[in-house]
């Protein structure tokens, strides 16, 4: 099914697979594409999560590919295909390097990058083969500026994913599959709150061109933008949504 028109940002029809999908981003990109018409099948770690109404949840690791393949085989065979893929597993660890250990190091690659892989290295074939698909990762501004408030094994998974949304989106272009990145400032998350926990966070009037720090929808926006016919001339990009912190 190629979709080469450009348009709108609509997803009526189409079918979209999120992995972190009960995380602050991920939950708020399930629930901008379900108002834009996907149907949209969202995964997390945890055994039940309410997503809301018309919102399918499963459970799964994504550092497990054995798990990765079989739920998405179980998706595949309930709705035929999957269109998108959005990327938003992720943690974070903040410890310098020298302080920094081997099992923080394998963790946070676990879940960032082996996360990312698993589920491009199962759908992406799979898509070329039907000539259309949009993959979309939650990348980050740490991998352009060496981190906000976060550690160098972050920055490095981030800066990894960054690098593997470019391979997929060269080798992806001759059969109308597209793979771009986010690169989120810092957002009012989980996530955020985990890594400023205890601590006042810099007063974003101060740090933030634009004097706030993001919220989710601010990044669903731009993930429904990037996932739909919208955007059919843009693959292999990282864009900056970071209130002005970072421009390139
Ligand atoms: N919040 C920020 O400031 C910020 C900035 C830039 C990039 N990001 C990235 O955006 C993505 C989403 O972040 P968020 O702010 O929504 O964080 P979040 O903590 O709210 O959500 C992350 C989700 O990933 C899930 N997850 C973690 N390990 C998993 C595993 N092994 N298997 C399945 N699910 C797993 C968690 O359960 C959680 O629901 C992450 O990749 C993060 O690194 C966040």
């Amino acid at each position: 099914m190629a979709q080469h028109l450009s348009g709108p940002a609509n997803l009526e029809g189409q079918v979209a697979f999120v992995t972190g999908g009960a995380g602050g981003m991920g939950r708020a990109i399930s629930a901008a594409f379900k108002a834009a018409g996907a149907k949209v099948i969202a995964t997390d770690r945890a055994e039940h999560e309410d997503l809301g109404a018309g919102i399918e949840y499963r459970r799964y690791d994504v550092t497990s590919r054995a798990d990765t393949d079989s739920v998405i085989d179980a998706v595949l065979s309930q709705h035929g295909r999957i269109d998108i893929l959005v990327l938003c597993a992720g943690i974070i660890a903040r410890t310098p390097l020298a302080e920094s250990t081997d099992d923080e190091w394998d963790a946070i690659m676990q879940v960032n990058v082996r996360g990312v892989v698993n589920p491009a290295r199962k759908l992406f074939p799979l898509m070329c083969e039907r000539g259309y698909g949009k993959i979309l990762a939650a990348g980050s501004i740490a991998a352009k500026n060496g981190g906000v408030a976060s550690g160098p094994a972050y920055v490095s998974s981030k800066a990894a994913v960054h690098g593997m949304m470019r391979w997929i989106a060269k080798a992806g272009a001759p059969h109308g599959v597209y793979a771009n990145t986010l690169a989120p400032g810092p957002v009012e998350t989980a996530m955020w709150a985990n890594v400023t926990g205890g601590t006042t966070a810099p007063a974003a009037n101060s740090t933030v061109p634009l004097g706030r720090y993001g919220n989710a929808d601010d990044i669903a926006q731009a993930a429904l933008f990037l996932c739909s016919p919208a955007s059919n001339w843009i693959t292999g990009t990282s864009l900056d949504i970071s209130g002005g912190m970072w421009m390139d």
